[in-house]
């Protein structure tokens, strides 16, 4: 069976999308999975945190939209990087990713040029994590109809269930023209358990979206903002701590469950 492919998605800005996607990809190399993690994020986030700087890159997730759709198996060798210390393959974004909205205006079948390409790799991995772009357009779509399961993380915090009309839009649009609709987790993130706006929004957003909420919970941690100050995932500076084990959780809860 080819790779289960990943959607980190979120309208909303700072809900933990990257950290999700690092921590993840991490956790799930750790459970003896073959993962490969792509930044699809003009910010391009995920890739400075792993050092590389979109200013020196050359050879990004960019090249896939750009080339001819059958010269993709060559290109993907080009952009893929071991990463040592977190063990995941990854790719890097650029920030020209923001120019493809109006790039790929006239091409036809835009929205499935990354599930095409994907198609390529699948057999090399057992989970392929995508951090999402924030904003609605030719990327996410990509991403989107790529993905065997949507994983929206969402702040536990007052405001947080505000954001998600945007992405639910934009995935009920796209599951008008899909054979299967799009299959969607939320989950849990920066969960404060002393603050009571979080345990609201918590019981709030279990009682909205029922079985669609990972048991996992992913707390608030200092160690996410080390890790990322040093250019690490949370396993490498504190394999212990509370939020490398939610991760690892998290992890088992998608390979036990294998939604798709
Ligand atoms: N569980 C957590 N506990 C504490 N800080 C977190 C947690 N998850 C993420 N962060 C921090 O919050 C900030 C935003 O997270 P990030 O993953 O970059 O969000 P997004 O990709 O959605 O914009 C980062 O500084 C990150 O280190
Ligand atoms: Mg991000």
């Amino acid at each position: 069976m080819g790779a289960q492919v990943l959607a980190i998605a979120n309208q909303k800005g700072g809900v933990g999308k990257t950290t999700t996607a690092l921590s993840l990809g991490a956790a799930l190399v750790r459970e003896g999975k073959r993962a490969l993690v792509i930044d699809m994020d003009p910010h391009a986030c995920a890739s400075i945190h792993l050092a590389h700087y979109p200013e020196e890159i050359e050879a990004s997730v960019l090249d896939i939209f750009y080339a001819d759709e059958s010269d993709a198996g060559m290109i993907w060798p080009e952009i893929i990087h071991h990463e040592e210390g977190p063990g995941f393959d990854f790719v890097p974004a650029s920030i020209r990713l923001s120019d493809l909205e109006v790039d790929l205006k006239e091409r036809q079948g835009r929205g499935g040029i990354f599930r095409r390409a994907i198609l390529c790799i699948e057999n090399d991995y057992d989970y392929i994590v995508l951090d999402c772009p924030p904003h609605v357009g030719v990327l996410l779509v990509n991403a989107l109809v790529s993905a065997n399961l949507v994983i929206i993380p969402i702040q536990t915090d007052f405001l947080a269930l505000h954001g998600l009309r945007l992405l639910f839009d934009t995935m009920g649009t796209l599951n008008k023209v899909l054979v299967h609709p799009l299959q969607f987790m939320t989950l849990g993130t920066m969960f404060d358990r002393r603050a009571g706006a979080c345990r609201r929004v918590l019981n709030l957003l279990r009682k909205k979206m029922k079985s669609r909420v990972f048991d996992t919970v992913i707390n608030l941690d200092t160690n996410f903002r080390e890790a990322s100050a040093k250019g690490k995932v949370i396993y490498e500076i504190s394999p212990k701590s509370r939020g490398a084990l939610e991760y690892t959780l998290l992890a088992k809860e998608i390979i036990k469950d294998e939604i798709s």
